[in-house]
């Protein structure tokens, strides 16, 4: 290799420049440019986005009322401090976010990722109750910091050779309808509510518990949607014994569920949210959001941040929730989710392997078995994401298992495209069949 490589020679050599969880990862696409609900690669290839940048891009890549916005914002200032700045941008998110917000959450701590809000709810959490038990819930996912990763355990290698973790983290069984063997959702909540009175009998008194912590869709753990019932009693015991809800909204948040929220989707209210992702359509920003009485019990100095709330991912957010409302695309969520529902569901007649079709909004997800059977089919999985990127279209795994497939396009996402993902991700799951 010369001294200025050239992108294909760099590209070759991925795996000695980029740290093997990056550079081991699936598919590594080499794109250059992105708009919409399309990547365009170096070749000139078009590859549909059914993944919107791990949920980031809801309203779609490089929207270009979010570009300029931030490159106005850029051009004034880009970095300035929360605490020794105080900046228009920040300020009109925190009002503008508690406009949309369950729980009457109104007062924000800005950070720059999903897994950096998880820290920020958990130490919150601590602080304002003095009490120390965090209750997480098995296939959990919250990030790869150390506070997250204690609370994540969709998959075991994600904590793997990382431990200790933080102490006084116990975990909980979420209800998992299609792997349940309860005969209906009250049963399946119950089954699942169960642990949490084991919890308590044996392990650690209600009173040490600071928060109940977990998505209200699980998102990496495999799209799993919990009976209501179950959301509805959790808040119930919360409010029994002074424990905090925590709903990490990071993957669910800003439209993706048809609502601005999932935990309005449910009608249950958190205590605290963790926001990222779709709040900067891809700038990097997160926050923790909270009622004022309980955010203003977070003393001086207890928390902070270098980058977080920057000007530049504060303007783009903010933009992103007019985008969100001006373009109608909560009402286009639900409306192009629950065709791609209805289409998906008909998959099941033509495919054995085709175990459950899930979603709400266009937070959708197929689970692959294997014929006959419940049992988590991550080959075939494997080799449809596959064929489906060499037919025009990415899509990503998800699951316990890497079971599932999720299908999460932007919330711009036209009928027209719908029908090209789906005829592209029918033709491969039907040649595994
Ligand atoms: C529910 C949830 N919480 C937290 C995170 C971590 O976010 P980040 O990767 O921005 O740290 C993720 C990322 O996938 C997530 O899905």
């Amino acid at each position: 290799m010369d001294k200025y490589p050239s992108y294909d020679e760099l590209y070759a050599r991925l795996s000695d420049l980029l740290a093997p969880c990056l550079a081991q990862d699936w598919p590594n696409l080499p794109v250059e440019r992105a708009e919409g609900v399309y990547l365009y690669a170096r070749d000139g290839r078009r590859y549909l986005d059914f993944l919107s940048g791990f949920g980031a891009c809801n309203v779609g890549h490089n929207h270009p009322r979010v570009v300029a916005a931030a490159r106005e914002q850029m051009e004034r200032m880009v970095h300035a401090p929360l605490g020794v700045i105080a900046h228009e941008a920040a300020l009109r998110l925190a009002w503008e976010l508690a406009q949309v917000t369950p729980g009457g959450a109104d007062m924000f701590f800005f950070g720059n990722s999903g897994a950096e809000a998880v820290e920020g709810a958990i130490k919150l959490a601590r602080y304002v109750t003095g009490r120390c038990g965090i209750i997480a819930f098995l296939g959990g996912f919250h990030g790869r910091t150390m506070g997250a990763v204690s609370v994540t355990t969709s998959k075991v290698r994600y904590r793997t050779g990382h431990g200790p973790f933080l102490p006084d983290v116990y975990y909980a069984r979420f209800p998992y309808p299609f792997r349940s063997s309860a005969p209906d959702p009250v049963a399946c909540a119950r089954e699942a509510l169960e642990d949490i009175e084991r919890l308590f009998e044996y392990v650690i008194a209600p009173q040490d518990v600071a928060a109940f912590l977990l998505e209200p869709i699980q998102g990496e753990g495999g799209y799993v949607i919990p009976p209501r019932e179950w959301l509805v009693e959790l808040r119930r015991i919360a409010d029994e014994y002074g424990i905090l809800l925590i709903f990490d909204e990071v993957q669910t948040g800003f439209g993706r569920t048809g609502e601005w929220f999932a935990a309005q989707a449910f009608g249950v209210e958190p205590d605290i949210l963790c926001l990222a992702k779709g709040i900067a359509n891809g700038f990097p920003l997160g926050a923790v959001a909270a009622r004022r009485d309980l955010m203003k019990r977070w003393g001086p100095a207890s928390h902070g941040t270098t980058y977080g709330g920057s000007p530049i991912s504060c303007a783009a957010a903010l933009t992103v929730l007019a985008v969100i409302r001006e373009e109608n695309l909560l009402e286009n969520a639900r409306i192009q989710g629950a065709y791609m529902l209805e289409q998906l569901r008909r998959f099941r007649a033509e495919s054995p392997i085709v175990g459950d079709v899930r979603g709400v909004g266009l937070m959708i997800a197929v689970e692959f078995v294997r014929p006959g059977s419940r049992d988590p089919n991550p080959e075939a999985v494997s080799r449809i994401l596959q064929r489906a990127l060499e037919g025009g279209l990415l899509l990503y795994p998800c699951g316990h298992w890497t079971q599932t497939i999720r299908l999460i396009p932007p919330l711009t996402i036209t009928r027209e495209q719908v029908e090209e993902g789906l005829s592209i991700f029918r033709r491969a799951v039907l040649a595994e069949s």
